[in-house]
């Protein structure tokens, strides 16, 4: 019997990445659900499957909420500044305890990308090589939601604003994400192992074309200077440090985007392997 936990579960990904251990056959008594607070599932999760609670920040509490794991799914934590130290306090439980291997939620391309994140991914590399726990990376491009989310503002203006220029995006709902890790969750690995995770890759003037083929209005994505770009999203609320934050992500996505095109992740063709020549059979979503 192996024992998976996922922390996060109250979140988008966590929260279907449960839902996905269940669809795959899972036991609900082999699921442990790591939420802060109780409170947050109180609906589908909690019912499912054992819930434990701990806060990343905390480490006493995530020790004891991993007793008797043997997978862990690692969900980055949401909190900006303090990712380093959460990453660090799980794997360190986690290995107090025993935990097998850890699935980490990493960013596309960690290794070549200069965006925001991309320190903050590689340090967690480290930790998870230097804790001598085995490590899968689970190497997410961009959620697909972060441009659907948004379908009101575009159609409301007619326009994507941006100043991504012609970089692309390899994108994919958290669904397949979630999908994703719980599949790499159920193998069987040897050793150390990375994903490059995404879908078909885009730029956002084809992101502009798709959306006004699909819902029949003109959406078309406009240019900007950086410097523009950030006062429009001031213009929008947010704050400075944010505003000029979301720029210097989209404009290295330049870098971090995955070039192919006409991939899907539906065949697996979106993923890569590591350290293998064999190519990905992960299963698609149930
Ligand atoms: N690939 C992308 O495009 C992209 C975009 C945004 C974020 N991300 C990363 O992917 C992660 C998962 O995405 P998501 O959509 O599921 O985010 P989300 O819905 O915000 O979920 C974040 C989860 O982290 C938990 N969490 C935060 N701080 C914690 C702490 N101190 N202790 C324990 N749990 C804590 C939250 O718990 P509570 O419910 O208690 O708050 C929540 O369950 C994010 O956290 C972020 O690191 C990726």
């Amino acid at each position: 019997m192996t024992v998976y936990a996922v922390t996060g579960a109250s979140g988008h990904l966590g929260r279907r990445a449960v839902q996905q251990l269940l669809a795959r056959g899972v036991r609900p008594s082999d699921i442990v659900a790591v939420v802060r607070s109780r409170a947050t599932v109180a609906d589908r999760v909690a019912r499912d499957v054992e819930v434990r609670e701990a806060d990343y920040s905390q480490p006493d509490t995530m020790r004891a909420a991993l007793a008797a794991v043997d997978r862990l799914l690692l969900v980055s934590s949401s909190e900006a500044g303090q990712r380093v130290v959460h990453h660090v306090n799980v794997i360190h439980a986690a290995k107090a305890v025993q935990v097998s291997r850890i699935l980490y939620t990493s960013m596309l391309k960690t290794d070549v990308a200069s965006n925001p994140f991309s320190a903050d991914h590689l340090g967690q590399q480290r930790a998870l090589r230097e804790s001598g726990v085995a490590f899968t990376l689970l190497r997410n491009g961009l959620y697909t939601e972060g441009y659907t989310d948004h379908l009101r503002e575009y159609f409301t203006s007619g326009e994507i604003l941006g100043a991504a220029g012609n970089g692309r995006v390899s994108a994919a709902t958290r669904q397949e994400y979630a999908a994703a890790a719980a599949a790499a969750l159920l193998r069987d690995e040897g050793g150390n192992v990375t994903y490059e995770l995404g879908g078909p890759s885009f730029d956002l003037a084809q992101l502009g074309r798709t959306i006004s083929d699909v819902t029949n209005t003109r959406v078309t994505y406009r240019d900007l200077p950086q410097e523009q770009f950030v006062d429009v999203l001031q213009q929008g609320g947010l704050a400075e440090g944010t505003a000029r934050f979301v720029p210097r992500l989209t404009r290295r996505s330049r870098v971090v985007s995955w070039r192919r095109t006409g991939t899907t992740w539906r065949n697996c063709s979106a993923v890569r392997r590591r350290r293998s020549s064999s190519s990905c059979a992960l299963p698609t979503t149930p």
